[in-house]
């Protein structure tokens, strides 16, 4: 059998777009999914191919669970203490939304955009195994020390569609870095969505007691006129307006912060109401203080802050034209738990 559904069931809130759906393929079957908008079709695909999560039911493709962790990641522990940490990455073309009701033709790394968080301890040794699945060359060139043929930037290092290569490197230095495709044309490239981020923590400095989490400052092109009439944090115009990110009053924030965005020459971060440590490409010695800070395409900086006061706190880009087409969100200060 090449695919085997049972009981599968999607919810998104009080939604039930998949309610208990069983079949099954076999290999060479040619198999369709027929029914109105909103029946649940694309959801089941994607739960498929692994780019969905689903709420219930057992799922089967070639023998593997698709939600199975180890399908994309592994890590296995080396003599001297450190990490092997192997990826699959896959190039894919692929619609996402990056407003409501408005669909972005994209190029993915595995599905989504920005591309899987690849997170290690400096010393670590890194291994991606790419497959091109989209429909142009395509490459991943990773930010940090690395030798010449893992850069994936020169023409003889464009993978092909349908073919594969395998980058790797150890995790150095410790600091914020990130990755894109370094494929022409490369603003092309870049802009589709064919970009993520890149941690390396200091092995002296653990992840530890504190929220932490990843911005992606980015912006979509979506009439081709080699300028952004969308712009945004991880990819959907305000989304945390709508859903403002929680954080506790006290409790130390963490915010690795990455610039990707195409055709404009800078952007920026600002917050409201408060200050923040920021540490350019997390390797400074000392940190500027700011409550605004402005990247390039490429540079990145960590923000350390703590909320002081109970209430919501607005972000966004201090261009305010990207700011009124999305670039904007908000953080909810709530008084801390009690777990006790
Ligand atoms: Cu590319
Ligand atoms: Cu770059």
């Amino acid at each position: 059998m090449a695919i085997d559904v049972r009981g599968l069931r999607k919810r998104y809130g009080d939604l039930e777009a998949v309610r208990g759906v069983t079949f099954s393929v076999r290999r060479g079957e040619v198999f369709g999914l027929l029914g109105p908008n909103g029946a649940g079709k694309t959801t089941t695909v994607e739960i498929l191919e692994g780019y969905r999560e689903r709420s219930d039911g057992e799922v089967t493709v070639l023998g593997h669970d698709p939600a199975a962790r180890d399908r994309v990641y592994k890590e296995t522990p080396r003599p001297d203490g450190t990490l092997l940490r192997e990826y699959q990455f896959f190039a894919l073309d692929r619609e996402i939304e990056i407003a409501p009701g408005i669909f972005y033709p994209a190029w993915t790394y595995n599905g989504q955009v920005p591309g899987p968080t690849i997170r290690a301890t400096e010393g670590d040794r890194i291994r991606v195994r790419f497959v091109n699945m989209g429909s142009h060359p395509h490459t991943i060139h990773f930010h940090g020390w690395h030798p010449p043929e893992m850069d994936g930037s020169l023409p003889d290092q464009q993978v092909m569609p349908g073919q594969s290569f395998v980058y790797e490197f150890d995790a150095d230095p410790a600091g914020l870095h990130l990755y894109h495709c370094h494929a022409v044309p490369l603003k092309r490239h870049i802009h589709k969505g064919l970009y993520g981020v890149f941690i390396v923590d200091r092995r002296d400095d653990p992840p530890g007691e504190r929220d932490e989490l990843v911005m992606v400052m980015n912006a979509f092109d979506t009439n081709f006129d080699n300028e952004n009439e969308v712009y945004a944090v991880n990819t959907v115009a305000n989304a945390y307006m709508v859903d403002p990110i929680r954080v506790a009053v006290g409790r130390p924030v963490r915010i690795y912060l990455v610039n990707i965005t195409e055709f404009d020459l800078i952007n920026s971060f600002h917050l409201h109401g408060m200050f923040f440590e920021a540490n350019r490409t997390g390797m400074m010695r000392s940190p500027e203080v700011a409550d605004t800070i402005m990247l390039c395409q490429g540079e990145r900086a960590i923000l350390d802050t703590t909320f002081r006061y109970r209430g919501d706190y607005m972000f966004h880009a201090h261009q305010s034209e990207f700011a009124e087409l999305g670039w904007m969100g908000l953080f909810r200060a709530e008084e801390p738990r009690r777990d006790t």
